[in-house]
């Protein structure tokens, strides 16, 4: 029988790609998401590439009686994934209550269920912000957890502890948590892929929309920076296999190979590349030029991160593998796309 799997914002970025792979799997997906910063297209998107459109129910997390209802309807839910968050850090500065109240709450509401409905099992979408300026590198799952620099920071460092308390006094249940580093690319079929609203916040898409002349010019936050070529240095993994480390956490929960109820894992290649880096490799691989102007640093940037992937890589049976090249092309052929469709 296909075991059921919520998958909470599943229309967002990560989760979209998530869902395809949980269905490309074998499992049942659930998708919760209230579209504050997704569309209900990529449904479609996820049905085109799986031949499945997965159960969606349109409303807030916070919402609680919502989510009751819910887990009334599903009663067979074994694992959440719990992707939905407002996640833009400098916003989060502006309207902290906004942050703190959506992800704190949903959150809490989530594992309330998860006591109420006898649901075992949470996945959670955490961040390498969690380690803020590292001592040392690369960052391992024991680096310690430094004060946030942002509200949204905050939000992640809070509910992993909300989590980790409620596990302690409810020993049937078991949570993951996944501290992504820089999540790029989009899906190779390029029917799914990211979003932004805007001007981008993020290094890639600021590049692929360069390049279709969107923006004039990539603006390089510094070029001053302790690192080779002076520009900040940042570990960046593929989208798609970001999401197999998604069903890999999800198959160790439901095979009970947890060697605790609360375990962490860092997700990403263990390669720290620079912002020139990328603008080489994505010129490389697209033949695209990227027309780009030195800016002075952007204000709560660290100069290097990466991280230490080998304990998730043992444990988890999972490594990234899809090229840098590879995810830069995926990333481009996506912008092309949605710019046909718009
Ligand atoms: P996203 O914004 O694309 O997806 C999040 C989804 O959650 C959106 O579809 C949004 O509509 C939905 N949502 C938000 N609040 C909700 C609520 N109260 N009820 C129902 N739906 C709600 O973001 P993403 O990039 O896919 O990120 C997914 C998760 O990963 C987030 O928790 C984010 O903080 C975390 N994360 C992302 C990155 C990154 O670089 N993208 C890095 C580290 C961690
Ligand atoms: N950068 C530019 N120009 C841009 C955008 C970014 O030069 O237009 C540089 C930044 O200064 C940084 C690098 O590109 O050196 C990566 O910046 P991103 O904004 O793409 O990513 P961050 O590392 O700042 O943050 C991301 C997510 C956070 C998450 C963090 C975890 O946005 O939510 O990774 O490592 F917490």
């Amino acid at each position: 029988m296909k075991k059921f799997v919520l998958v909470t914002g599943g229309t967002g970025y990560i989760g979209s790609h998530t869902a395809v792979e949980l269905i490309e799997e074998g499992f049942e997906v659930v998708i919760v998401d209230n579209l504050v910063n997704s569309s209900i297209e990529v449904l479609d998107g996820i049905e085109q590439i799986t031949g499945i459109r997965p159960h969606f129910e349109k409303f807030d997390l916070c919402d609680s009686i919502k989510i009751d209802e819910l887990c009334k309807k599903y009663p067979r839910l074994e694992v959440i994934v719990h992707f939905a968050a407002l996640k833009a850090v400098g916003e989060s500065v502006e309207i902290p209550l906004d942050y703190y109240y959506n992800n704190l709450v949903s959150s809490i509401n989530l594992l309330r269920a998860m006591i109420d409905y006898n649901i075992p099992n949470m996945v959670f979408s955490s961040s390498a912000a969690v380690y803020g300026l590292p001592d040392k590198l690369p960052v391992t799952e024991d680096s310690p957890v430094k004060k946030a620099n942002s509200p949204y920071g905050n939000t992640k460092q809070i509910i992993e502890e909300i989590i980790l308390d409620t596990i302690n006094v409810n020993s049937n249940l078991e949570a993951i948590s996944l501290r992504y580093f820089n999540p790029i690319g989009a899906h190779k079929s390029a029917l799914i892929g990211e979003l932004p609203l805007g001007v981008p916040l993020n290094l890639v898409p600021y590049v692929t929309q360069t390049a279709i002349g969107i923006r004039d010019h990539l603006r390089v936050f510094g070029n001053d920076y302790n690192t080779p070529d002076g520009t900040g240095v940042r570990d960046y993994i593929n989208v798609v296999d970001l999401s197999r480390a998604h069903v890999s956490a999800i198959k160790r929960l439901l095979d009970k190979k947890c060697k605790s109820n609360y375990e962490v894992f860092n997700l990403g290649t263990g390669k720290g590349l620079s912002v020139m880096e990328i603008v080489k490799s994505f010129e490389k691989a697209t033949g695209q030029k990227i027309k780009y102007k030195i800016y002075p640093r952007r204000p709560g940037d660290i100069d290097i991160v990466y991280a230490d992937t080998s304990y998730s890589n043992r444990e988890l049976g999972w490594k990234a593998e899809i090229s840098l090249e590879e995810t830069l092309l995926s990333a481009w052929n996506w912008e092309k796309n949605i710019r046909k469709k718009s």
